[in-house]
């Protein structure tokens, strides 16, 4: 995409990636994801953020559109993980002026990842830099994603540029603001994001929003997908209530079947959590890659695991999930276990011990031996009712 004034003087200047398969070597792109980096124009010129390494070029092509690339004084670097800083070197060498701003927690990262030592300039919790007739303010929002980053306000034009906060995946699609497209085409894929890639770091996405609180902010601009201009306050109360890890009136069902036993009780849970009147999704753990089955269990306050008992414990994919769950420190769950086994079972004492060990509330359990009989149908519908029922808190849809 060209670049887009955002408001008078900023521009957006980032890329889209649509052929990077995987964010992090870890997160499926289906939809791709952009690397947002803006230009500040004032008597002096910054950049805020940059893009991934082999998309440098790119970004050049659309600074140039705006001001000769030589020109760019400040190179503000809110966070250094490489899709925002891995066109740094690139750009020393485009803009050998150009001061680097970053906090003094981002200097041993500049050196080691870069061997960035000179024209650095660290910054603190309320610094300003007068750009002549635009003045960026800097404030530090350690864990959001690493522990050097900060968030830049441009304070003319009230524009906060909080990095990877606000972010999420999928490319842009011709439009840049919110408010030009179908948000809900979206927004599976901004929560994605969030809980693949700063879920974990929940308490510091609240303090950081407390803390942004106290500025005028007109329009979010965040380092990945859209920029809101108006009614900003939406997608920072969509991240505050997923770092709440309130979740969705709703119900995950993630299951693995080697020989379709689980998969049949599956079928008979969902039955029983749409009886409840809430939204239930079921998703296979061996074929749906863990990235979506974080976004759904954190979408929803009820999980429901079905796991076949494999060489006595869980069925790897679905262990892999719950794992992850508990790397991202998930809280707030109204959890049922089902699952089949051959002969002494396992994989739901185990998962059992898991949902206990990070305080989820377990409803209720079904196991059963081979195939499940008409009456452990009977059973699994009841559980997946009953944990609806215990998450639908008067919502019925
Ligand atoms: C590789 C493999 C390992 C298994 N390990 C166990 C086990 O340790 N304990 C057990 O009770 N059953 C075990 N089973 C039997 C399965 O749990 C049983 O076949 C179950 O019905 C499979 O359910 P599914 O069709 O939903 O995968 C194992 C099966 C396979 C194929
Ligand atoms: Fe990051
Ligand atoms: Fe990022």
């Amino acid at each position: 995409m060209n670049p887009i004034e955002i408001r008078p003087g900023i521009f957006w200047v980032g890329v889209n990636d649509r052929t990077t398969d995987l964010f992090e070597g870890l997160w499926p792109l289906p939809h791709g994801v952009s690397y947002n980096s803006y230009l500040v124009v004032g008597k002096k010129v910054a950049l805020v953020d940059s893009v991934k390494g082999p998309f440098g070029e790119g970004l050049l092509r659309n600074v140039a559109q705006v001001v000769p690339p030589d020109r760019i004084d400040y190179l503000v670097v809110n966070h250094m993980e490489p899709d925002h800083s891995g066109a740094l070197p690139l750009l020393r060498r485009v803009a050998p002026r150009a001061e680097v701003v970053a906090t003094k927690a981002a200097l041993p990262m500049l050196a080691s990842f870069y061997g960035i030592r000179d024209g650095v300039r660290a910054v603190g919790d309320g610094d300003r830099l007068d750009l002549g007739g635009k003045v960026l303010s800097f404030h530090p929002i350690p864990f959001v994603h690493w522990p050097e980053t900060m968030a830049t306000f441009e304070e003319t034009e009230g524009v906060l540029f909080p990095c990877d906060a606000f972010g999420g995946f999928r490319a842009l699609d011709g439009a840049l603001f919110a408010d030009e497209v179908d948000f809900s085409l979206y927004e599976d894929e901004v929560l994605r994001y969030f809980s693949n890639i700063v879920g974990m770091q929940s308490a510091a996405v609240l303090r950081a929003i407390e803390k942004l609180n106290g500025l005028p902010v007109e329009v979010i601009a965040p380092s990945h997908g859209l920029v809101w201009r108006k009614d900003p306050g939406r997608i920072v109360e969509l991240y505050a209530r997923w770092a709440r890890m309130e979740g969705d009136p709703g119900v995950a069902i993630v299951y693995g079947s080697m020989y379709g036993e689980t998969l049949a009780m599956a079928e008979a849970v969902a039955h029983g959590v749409r009886e409840a009147g809430v939204p239930v999704r079921v998703l296979d753990a061996g074929r749906v890659p863990t990235s979506f089955l974080l976004r759904d269990a954190w979408r929803y306050r009820g999980l429901i695991l079905g796991s076949p008992t494999y060489d006595t414990g869980v069925f790897p994919p679905v262990e892999h999930l719950v794992r992850l769950l508990e790397r991202k420190r998930l809280k707030n769950r109204s959890v049922g276990l089902f699952g089949s086994h051959g002969w002494a079972g396992g994989a739901l004492r185990k998962l059992g011990e898991k949902a206990a060990e990070l305080g989820w509330d377990l409803v209720g359990e079904v196991g059963f031996a081979g195939a499940p009989t008409a009456e452990d149908l009977a059973r699994g519908r009841e559980l997946g009712r009953a944990v609806g029922e215990r998450v639908a808190e008067g919502v019925r849809t």
